[in-house]
């Protein structure tokens, strides 16, 4: 480090100027939303943004830029005039700025505004061609956004689902920490399916080598193959010929050691003739994934809870919060296909337990969101739903609906009894549809509603069986706008129940040892559950599209990051 600069370094206060970000200190810059709350009319400051719209006046000698640099919803309003800076330089859409200036009061006809700067510098300007800018400032449609994926952040949309999305993640990582959760970081590649329902992504490496032109060619011609099954068989024929002739022991020795070679080439070949197109079969025809980089079949995985489990039966109240993948073929707006999931788990906790904390999880994140982030939930009222603050605030109000899944079947057979109609038929024993489920939520309950006692064929071989034998002590939370947000159930903690459900559920007990020590070894009663960590989204702000509340959506078909595909 040159002297000059250890100098400069060392004589660097962290006041630098009152306000400014700590971590912008090559620029002294203050965020907009602070210059914006506190409002210090009469005093100078710096900020830096991006140009949201810019409005010429006075014959282009004064301009007015709304000026955003994510700190907020609310934009800045900067006059800049033509003596200060090239205003066309300045104008368009997108440009990046950092201006200095004058905080004044507006003039009276300014509706809204508390305060707006009168530029002295432009200190920097990084310039947006409007001609060629796909982000221009009409409005554009959500649908046109996600082909423009890595420059949708600009949107105030698309800001201020980002704040809204870091400030639940905030609220989460406290609720639980405040509550004595521990965080667990559950691992994305599983040998393990979790839900059971065969909608794992693939993880391997064996692809790469099929795709190599060499992986066509045979690596062992049938004729090869026939010469040398014909010199086992020709030698084999030979030791006989020698044990019946009287040969000496050593001779017929030498002989079968030259049959094991043989043979062992033999297999050799055998194992590569079932190389096919570069990948390897075993005997049975199938692919060989002992091969693969994990040794076994591997996947990402669908869930963190069997491996959080394993935390929670050691130090009882866990949660992890990770990315998790389905490969479901659903192009729904409820649906990703990687979307992320808080899921807690609670020792010595059982079902009621777990709807009780699953209500009061989601009570924090919407008290949290109304005393944090209200200007973009009213962003959000204006834009998108004019119901979703009043949503947000009942939902951290009232108490939850709490009703059997059997009675929710017979409210629903009610309802159509009275003329509701469903695509869906209703009867005891169908996985509940999503305009079932919003109908509890929205129309019933008019509020969030525990459903519980699920039949125990439509739910996970983990779920704890009920005395009735037919239902599982399964928990699903609902809500209106989206339907299901929580999946979660008190666990299976008897050894011998478990290890029949999974037999039942066709998956191999012996693949799950690992899972069933927690019940040989000091098995307790325990529960937890899953929650969508976009559906909440979907359920605070009123977005419609679970692809817009989630910076790189993930369907099928779709896995950009940047322009369209
Ligand atoms: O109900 P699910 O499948 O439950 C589990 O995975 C349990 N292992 C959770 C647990 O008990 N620890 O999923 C939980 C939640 C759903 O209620 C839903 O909100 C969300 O995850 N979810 C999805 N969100 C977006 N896209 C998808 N494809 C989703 N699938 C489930
Ligand atoms: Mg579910």
């Amino acid at each position: 480090m040159s002297s000059d600069i250890a100098a400069d370094m060392s004589s660097m206060s962290l006041d630098a100027a009152p306000g400014a970000h700590k971590y912008s200190r090559c620029f002294s810059r203050v965020p907009i939303a602070k210059v914006l709350a506190q409002g210090a009319i009469g005093t100078t400051a710096i900020v830096g943004g991006w140009v949201k719209t810019g409005r010429e006046a006075e014959k282009g000698t004064l301009l007015f830029l709304a000026l955003n640099d994510g700190s907020g919803p609310e934009n800045l309003q900067v006059v800049v005039r033509s003596e200060v800076y090239d205003l066309g330089d300045l104008r368009a859409t997108g440009t990046s700025v950092v201006v200095e200036g004058a905080l004044v009061a507006p003039p009276e006809s300014a509706k809204g505004q508390t305060i707006e700067m009168h530029a002295t510098r432009v200190i920097a300007c990084g310039k947006c061609d409007a001609t060629t800018y796909p982000m221009q400032k009409k409005k554009q449609t959500l649908e046109y956004l996600r082909e423009k994926i890595h420059l949708r952040p600009r949107t105030n949309t698309i800001a201020s689902v980002a704040r809204v999305r870091s400030a639940l993640a905030y609220a989460t990582h406290s609720f639980f920490n405040q509550n004595g959760f521990l965080y667990v970081h559950t691992p994305c590649i599983t040998q393990s399916d979790c839900e059971g329902a065969g909608e794992m992504f693939q993880v391997t490496t064996l692809l790469s080598g099929a795709d190599s032109k060499e992986a066509l060619e045979p690596t062992v011609s049938a004729d090869a193959l026939g010469a040398k099954r014909a010199e086992v068989s020709e030698c084999g024929s030979g030791i006989k010929a020698l044990k019946e002739g009287g040969a000496e022991p050593k001779e017929v020795k030498s002989a079968v050691k030259t049959l094991e070679k043989l043979k062992r080439e033999l297999s050799e070949m055998e194992t590569a003739s079932r190389k096919i197109g570069g990948l390897q079969r075993t005997e049975a025809g199938g692919i060989d994934y002992s091969e693969d980089f994990f040794g076994g079949k591997t996947f990402l995985t669908v869930s963190g809870q069997l491996q959080v489990e394993t935390y929670a039966c050691a130090l009882s109240n866990v949660y992890t919060f990770g990315p998790t993948f389905r490969a479901e073929n659903s192009n729904t707006t409820r649906h990703l296909a990687e979307f992320w999931m808080i899921e807690p788990e609670l020792a010595f906790a059982d079902l009621k337990d777990d709807m009780q904390c699953a209500e009061d999880y989601v009570k924090f994140c919407c008290n949290y969101l109304l005393e944090n982030c209200m200007g973009d939930l009213e962003f959000f009222a204006k834009m998108y739903d004019p119901t979703c603050i009043d949503r947000v605030k009942d939902i951290a109000s009232t108490p939850f609906g709490r009703v059997s899944y059997t009675e929710a079947i017979e409210l629903l057979e009610k309802a159509v009894a009275d003329g509701k109609e469903f695509v869906h038929p209703v009867s005891w024993g169908i996985d509940l549809a999503t305009e079932h489920e919003r109908w509890l939520a929205e129309v019933h309950f008019q509020k969030p509603v525990c459903v519980y006692n699920y039949p125990k064929d439509i739910k996970a071989f983990y779920m704890r069986l009920n005395e009735d034998n037919k239902t599982v002590a399964a928990m699903d939370v609902l809500v209106p706008k989206v339907g299901e947000l929580i999946g979660g159930s008190q666990r299976e903690e008897r050894l011998d129940v478990l290890e029949r459900r999974m037999t039942e559920s066709g998956l191999n007990p012996e693949d799950y040892s690992w899972y069933l020590d927690l019940r040989r070894y000091g098995s307790v009663t325990h529960s937890g559950f899953g929650l969508g960590f976009e559906r909440l989204i979907l359920l605070c702000t009123g977005m419609e599209n679970i692809r817009d509340v989630i910076p790189f959506p993930r369907w099928p078909n779709n896995c950009a990051d940047g322009g369209s595909k």
